[in-house]
């Protein structure tokens, strides 16, 4: 046995001449999230394919909860469960009845089945629209009743592809403690994502692939620590004080602040002591401050220097 949810070592897969996955290694403890990003064409499908067991790897092994992705196919595939784009709930079901047949071909019996449905209605919020067709449900009772499906065979490993994509932000942080409570039960979540902000909250450990390497992997304070440094930004109160607020910048950090967004000023520092520096010369030069924080690196910021593209998220901000 082992302590891992996931391992793999070495892991390629090609189509043609395109490296989908080009020697990846990495792994998870059990009950952890791992946070799989990069930019499309990375190899991020793939690779959940492959651990799925739904795509054969050229060389590598993997292994989940413990199996061998090639010599334990039946197995892993008992043990894991798939949730995402591809959703297999029937529109015309309620969702307790489309519950109730995942049970039955999981061979859970009648009794087991409804059951195991009723528990999972009631754990997802879904108690009150249970007996209702899932054609009627808001997308996120849709998503909540899709990760209720994928549960019903108690999987150890969940595969959830882009999983908030469409939900608003309460149903979000909804099924942010889902995925959280999963984990404490001993689910091994791994998780692809466009959105830095859902692998930030919810991931232990961050993957970064780029034309299928691994060119970066930690914890996401890792990952911000190791682009280095921190952040200045700065908003002066009064816009009319930008070119001076910029000099004093410029004067402490040794080098021109970034104006890419209107209004705002943004510098690189190393340290916090040339913070309290700006913030002694802007009391000194009467310069009055709307906004000033000094700050990590966001996710998104460490994504665009690792891999040159920028995120959805910073694309849909900008
Ligand atoms: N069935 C296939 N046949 C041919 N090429 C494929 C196939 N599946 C994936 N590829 C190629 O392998 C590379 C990795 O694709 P993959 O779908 O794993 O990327 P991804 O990281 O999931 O991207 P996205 O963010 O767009 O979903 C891409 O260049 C893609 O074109
Ligand atoms: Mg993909």
């Amino acid at each position: 046995m082992t302590d891992h949810g996931l391992e793999v070592d070495a892991l390629s897969r090609s189509f043609g001449r395109t490296a989908a996955l080009d020697g990846v290694s990495l792994s998870v403890a059990r009950g952890r999230v791992l946070g799989l990003l990069g930019p499309n064409g990375a190899g991020k499908t793939t690779l959940v394919r492959v651990l799925a067991t739904l795509l054969r790897p050229d060389a590598g092994t993997a292994r989940v909860a413990g199996l061998d992705v090639r010599r334990d196919r039946a197995e892993v595939r008992r043990r894991i469960a798939l949730s995402g784009q591809h959703t297999s709930v029937d529109d015309e079901l309620s969702g307790r009845s489309n519950l109730v047949m995942i049970g039955g071909l999981l061979d859970l019996g009648r009794h087991g089945a409804a059951r195991r449905a009723g528990e999972l209605l009631s754990r997802f919020g879904l108690e009150e629209a249970a007996d209702r067709p899932a054609a009627t449900y808001s997308g996120g009772m849709r998503r909540r009743l899709d990760l209720a499906a994928a549960l019903v065979g108690e999987p150890e490993v969940i595969f959830l592809d882009e999983p908030s994509v469409g939900l608003d932000p309460a149903r979000r942080d909804e099924l942010w403690q889902t995925i959280r409570k999963l984990t404490r039960d001993g689910v091994t979540v791994l998780l692809t994502t466009q959105y830095l902000e859902e692998a930030d909250a919810l991931a232990d450990e961050i993957a970064v692939l780029d034309h299928g390497r691994v060119i970066a992997s930690g914890t996401p304070a890792d990952l911000k620590h190791r682009v280095g440094g921190h952040t200045v930004v700065l908003r002066p109160a009064d816009t009319g004080d930008l070119d001076r607020a910029a000099a004093i910048l410029a004067r402490v950090t040794g080098r021109e602040p970034d104006r890419t967004r209107r209004h705002e000023l943004v510098a690189p520092v190393t340290g916090d002591t040339a913070f309290f520096e700006i913030a002694a010369l802007l009391r000194e030069h009467g310069v009055a401050v709307g906004e000033f924080a000094f700050r990590l690196p966001s996710l998104d910021e460490v994504f665009l220097s690792l891999t040159g593209a920028p995120t959805r998220d910073a694309e849909e901000a900008a």
